[in-house]
């Protein structure tokens, strides 16, 4: 791997930073493809409940796409950049089966914004701006943007950011629901841990299932009610359910297998 991104593992948890801070932490694709490898490095790994994902340096959480890299893109090339974005990473992080936590540290915009959209929650700091400003490149949102946008700030908050390609501040942010909530830069990435800490004392093949299920009723081709019953039924059989239920019966703290 190189050194577009770093990596830690602490207290359970895989922190992946954006490590081109002299550009703002631009996404070209060695970017996006260094980060879906870390996150999938540690999907068999039960002691790594989740990821906390951010920016190097206080300026900039991602500043977009590299534009420089798309620069002389054709129409073929557009496309499949943006074909190979949806499909292998920012789909792929959507569906992720560990809670992978955005921490807005700065500018989230363009491609960063959607990086961030793909997540599962949102923290911003105070000083975080946001925006889809593809339209002032004479380009529109390519990772997801148009979608995510719209189903998490509602149609038309999200029309009016991407055709005014105006960045909103993380209050707005909180307010219009974009990001869960909005701390001191300080204490930004104490908020993620301690929101990842709690979903590690859950049981993981309910988070992993809750996480398949939501993602079905965003999904066309998926009815997310009738996944949700099979998925529900399913739960009966694991071992996670057994332990749960037995630790509450017997009044103590749940030791979940994550079978
Ligand atoms: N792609 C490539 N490089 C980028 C970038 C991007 N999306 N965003 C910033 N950079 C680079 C700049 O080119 C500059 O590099 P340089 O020092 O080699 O010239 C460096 O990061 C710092 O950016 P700069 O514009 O000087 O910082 P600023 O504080 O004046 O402005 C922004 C910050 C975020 C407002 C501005 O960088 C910007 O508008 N970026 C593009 C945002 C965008 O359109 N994203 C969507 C892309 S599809």
């Amino acid at each position: 791997m190189s050194d577009n991104i770093t990596t830690k593992i602490e207290s359970g948890i895989l922190y992946i930073t954006i490590n081109r801070e002299t550009k703002l932490n631009a996404l070209n694709i060695a970017t996006l493809k260094d980060i879906k490898e870390a996150v999938l490095s540690i999907y068999e790994n039960k002691e790594v409940c989740g990821v906390i994902l951010t920016g190097a340096g206080a300026k900039a959480f991602a500043a977009g796409a590299d534009i420089a890299e798309f620069a002389n893109f054709s129409i073929e090339e557009g496309k499949q950049l943006s074909s190979i974005g949806h499909f292998k990473i920012f789909n792929f992080i959507e569906n992720y089966s560990k809670p992978v936590i955005a921490a807005v540290n700065g500018f989230a915009l363009g491609g960063g914004l959607e990086l961030a959209m793909a997540c599962h929650i949102r923290v911003a700091s105070s000083n975080a701006k946001m925006g889809l400003p593809e339209v002032s490149l004479g380009v529109i949102p390519g990772y997801g943007g148009t979608q995510r946008l719209a189903q998490l700030v509602g149609k038309g908050k999200a029309f009016e950011m991407i055709v005014t390609a105006d960045m909103i501040n993380a209050e707005d942010a909180y307010k219009w629901g974009l990001v869960n909530y909005v701390t001191t830069q300080e204490e930004l990435l104490n908020k993620c841990f301690v929101i990842t800490s709690k979903i590690s004392s859950k049981s993981p093949v309910a988070v992993k299932t809750a996480i398949k299920v939501i993602n079905a009723g965003y999904n066309n081709k998926q009815n997310g009610y009738e996944v949700e019953i099979e998925e529900f039924g399913k739960s009966f059989g694991t071992g996670d359910f057994k332990e749960g239920v037995a630790a509450f019966l017997e009044k103590r703290k749940a030791v979940f297998p994550g079978n």
